[in-house]
Formats: C-alpha cells, sequence, structure tokens
C-alpha cells in the first residue's frame, strides 16, 4: 500500500451494504438541488442519493467505492474534487455528501464545484456541535473529534462558499445510511465491527482508541448506565446531531 492510494480503497470494502441512503435524507438533499436537472456527483462513492428523476454523472478516486455502485448506475469518472475534468458551467449543480472532510485542498475543491456549477450543495457537519451534543462522541470518543477539527467540515465550507442557506439535517432514529451519527437511538450497533468500519472518523482512528470506547459502552448498556443518561432520547424520531447541508449559488 502507498499512501497515493485513496484512502477509502482501504476503508471503502463493504461500503455499500452498510450505508444505504436514507429516504428522508434524500428528500433534504432533493429540496436543496431544486430544478437542477444535471448534476455532479463528487465524492460520489457507490452512488447514494443519485436519485433517477435527474441526470447525474459522478467523480471519486477510489475504485474500491466506484466498483459497489449498483448495475445500471449513473456513469462515473475517476478523479478528485481539486481537478474535475469538466468544462465550466457543465452542470446545473455540483454535490459533495460527507466527503469534503477527505479532500486534501478543500479550498480547490470548493473552487472547482462554483466553475462547474451554478448552484453548490455540500453535506457536512458542525463539529462542536457533534462533539457536544452526541453522546457516542461526547461521552466514548472524544478523541474523534481531534480528526474531525483537523479536516475541512462545517466552518471550512461556510468561510469558503458564501453560502445562500444553511439546512440542519436531523437524523431519523432508524436511518439506513450508516454514517457517524446515525445510530444515535440504536446504542448496540456501535459495537458492531462492521458498522464501525463504515464510519470513518472511526475507521481512521488507531484499534486501541475504538476498543477502549467500545468496551466503555458496553459495559453502561450492561449496567443500564446509558439507558439512564440518555432516556430522553429513545422517545424522539429524530435527533439534530449536528448535520448540515451548505447550499451557495455562483
Ligand atoms: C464517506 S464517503 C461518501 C460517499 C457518498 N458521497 C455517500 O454519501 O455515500 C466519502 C467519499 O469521498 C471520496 N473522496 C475522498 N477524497 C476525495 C477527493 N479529493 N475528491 C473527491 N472525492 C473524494 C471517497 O473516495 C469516498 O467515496
Amino acid at each position: 500500500m502507498t499512501n497515493t492510494e485513496p484512502v477509502y480503497d482501504r476503508i471503502g470494502v463493504g461500503y455499500a451494504d452498510r450505508r444505504r441512503p436514507d429516504p428522508r435524507i434524500a428528500a433534504h438533499i432533493a429540496a436543496a438541488l431544486g430544478d437542477a436537472r444535471t448534476v455532479l456527483n463528487v465524492g460520489a462513492g457507490t452512488g447514494s442519493y443519485e436519485l433517477p428523476d435527474r441526470s447525474w454523472v459522478g467523480v471519486d478516486p477510489s475504485e474500491v467505492m466506484i466498483r459497489q455502485r449498483p448495475r445500471g448506475s449513473a456513469p462515473v469518472v475517476r478523479g478528485v474534487a481539486e481537478a474535475l475534468p469538466f468544462a465550466t458551467a457543465a452542470f446545473d449543480a455540483a454535490i459533495a455528501l460527507l466527503s469534503l472532510q477527505h479532500w486534501s485542498d478543500p479550498k480547490g475543491g470548493l473552487a472547482e464545484l462554483a466553475r462547474v456549477s451554478r448552484r453548490q450543495v455540500v453535506l457536512t457537519w458542525d463539529v462542536e456541535f457533534y462533539a457536544s451534543n452526541f453522546w457516542f462522541v461526547r461521552d466514548y470518543v472524544p478523541e474523534m473529534s481531534e480528526w474531525e477539527r483537523s479536516v475541512a467540515t462545517l466552518d471550512t465550507a461556510r468561510a469558503l462558499m458564501e453560502p445562500t442557506r444553511i439546512e440542519p439535517v436531523p437524523v431519523p432514529h432508524d436511518c439506513t445510511d450508516g454514517f457517524g451519527g446515525a445510530y444515535w437511538r440504536r446504542p448496540e450497533a456501535y459495537l458492531d465491527p462492521e458498522v464501525r468500519a463504515s464510519i470513518s472518523g472511526l475507521a481512521l482512528m488507531t484499534d486501541g482508541i475504538a476498543g477502549r470506547a467500545v468496551k466503555r459502552l458496553e459495559a453502561d448498556l450492561r449496567s443500564g448506565a446509558w439507558h439512564e443518561r440518555n432516556a430522553e432520547l429513545l422517545d424522539l424520531d429524530e435527533l439534530d446531531v449536528g448535520y448540515r447541508l451548505v447550499i451557495a449559488d455562483r
């Protein structure tokens, strides 16, 4: 393995099984795209959220992710946000869903999205909100925030995109897309190594830290301490965990 190998060639195995697009999140994304007919999906991965009512093209650096796109998916090219192989204003919209945090040059990548499209839609998260409100990070893996603070998330998108609007994306209690905050009402899920493998902030962390966090969570679930501390969550159908859609029009 070399340093230039796309990170998702390593951590993206099995992604399509555990990161299935969630219809309620899809509705938020569709509203943000508005009347855009042609959409470039940057960091498209396995093609989640490329709903057939629009014309899509995907771009992603990882062969492992591209190979998991279902048969009949939109065309995809291998490439990176920082150097999009498309003409200026080629698309109505460009979208990047939970991908910005992996870019080596977020400023260059976001400028590329604005070059090739008239609307840009970025799904990212508010690291500080997530760190202080989401029990899994706050009480078990605060170390995850260290990595998150070192990469591009909401603050970067807000500073660089001159957004028209920023919208919260609440997470349904039975969310089918297994990103970091998806299991806020299903704590046992984080005990499953396959679930953790599909959450990049955990997959990129040393086994020791994640292992200790999981042991503490397991003990709290067994003793009832987790339920005592988080009882109010069990009555909620959705929760704002900190995910945000950043929408800009150039
Ligand atoms: C968490 S996955 C999200 C995939 C998809 N957008 C989704 O919502 O399921 C992050 C994706 O970003 C891709 N990625 C990483 N670095 C990138 C870059 N510099 N430019 C574009 N995509 C990148 C990864 O290969 C991976 O497929």
